[in-house]
């Protein structure tokens, strides 16, 4: 078998006396979406911080791309391929969703020419920048203030944010987080072309979408893996029933 393209070795988080996340392993094959699962709570957006590099583990180790990142900084990780999405929708209000994206596409080239002011280097920045925008569905919304976007186009908006970097692995915490039904559908839609062309680790609590769009399924409880399997395995699992799914997962 192929070595994966992200591994998680014996993760651990503490904070003070409270384990978040223990003796977490993981691996994530090329070219898969592996959602995790798991009560509020469980650990999984501490585990994608350190995935990320925002904070560091206690112990363990972390192989990206068969190099060991455990100890490198965060621009490190996305420099060889890593990109996330946050929680809490964080984007630029007043600034449009093309300059959201062009300021991304700009952290990546590194270069430190000024944003704002010469045509020639702002094409060198929206032209990429459009494209992500395209990924997601909204080139035609480009020139809006991202603060006047639904809450669902800001969650789009942050999925090409992220595009920007060009990942090759992908993390996102709860990116249908506080969408409604139809905007839900619309962030689907992308997941599922994205998918097709990079790896995806997703954290999500809408079970449809994870049994939608996910290859395998892990479970986080109280900052242990207690299963990682097939969406089928997943769900028959007993001990997952017992400890997240419930009688819903019937
Ligand atoms: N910076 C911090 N300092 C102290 N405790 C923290 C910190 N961040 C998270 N925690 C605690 O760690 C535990 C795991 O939190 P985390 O946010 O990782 O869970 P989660 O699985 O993402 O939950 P949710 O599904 O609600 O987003 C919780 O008990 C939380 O209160
Ligand atoms: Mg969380």
């Amino acid at each position: 078998m192929t070595e994966p393209i992200l591994r998680l070795e014996n993760l651990r988080k503490n904070f003070g006396a409270l384990v978040v996340t223990d003796h977490v392993d993981l691996a994530l094959h090329s070219g898969e979406l592996h959602a995790v699962i798991g009560p509020n709570g469980a650990g999984k957006t501490t585990l994608l911080h350190q995935i990320s590099g925002l904070l560091r583990s206690d112990s363990g180790r972390i192989w990206l791309a068969g190099e060991d990142v455990s100890h490198a900084p965060m621009h490190e990780r996305v420099r060889r391929g890593l990109a996330r999405t946050f929680q809490i929708t964080s984007v630029l209000p007043g600034f449009s969703a093309l300059e959201n994206v062009a300021l991304a596409v700009q952290a990546r080239s590194g270069s430190s020419f000024r944003f704002f002011g010469n045509a020639s280097r702002e094409e060198e920045l929206n032209h990429p920048a459009l494209a992500c925008l395209e990924e997601v569905g909204l080139a035609a919304r480009a020139h809006v203030p991202a603060g006047l976007m639904s809450h669902g186009e800001k969650r789009q908006l942050e999925l090409a944010i992220a595009l920007a970097t060009k990942p090759g692995v992908l993390l996102l915490d709860e990116p249908l987080a506080g969408t409604g039904r139809e905007e839900s559908e619309q962030v689907v839609a992308t997941l599922r072309r994205l998918k097709a062309r990079m790896t995806i680790l997703l954290i999500e609590h809408d079970m449809d979408a994870v049994f939608a769009l996910a290859d395998r399924v892990s479970v986080l409880v109280y900052g242990r893996m207690i299963a990682t399997g097939s969406p089928e395995q997943v769900r028959a699992n007993s001990e997952v029933r017992a400890a997240y799914l419930g009688e819903e997962a019937a």
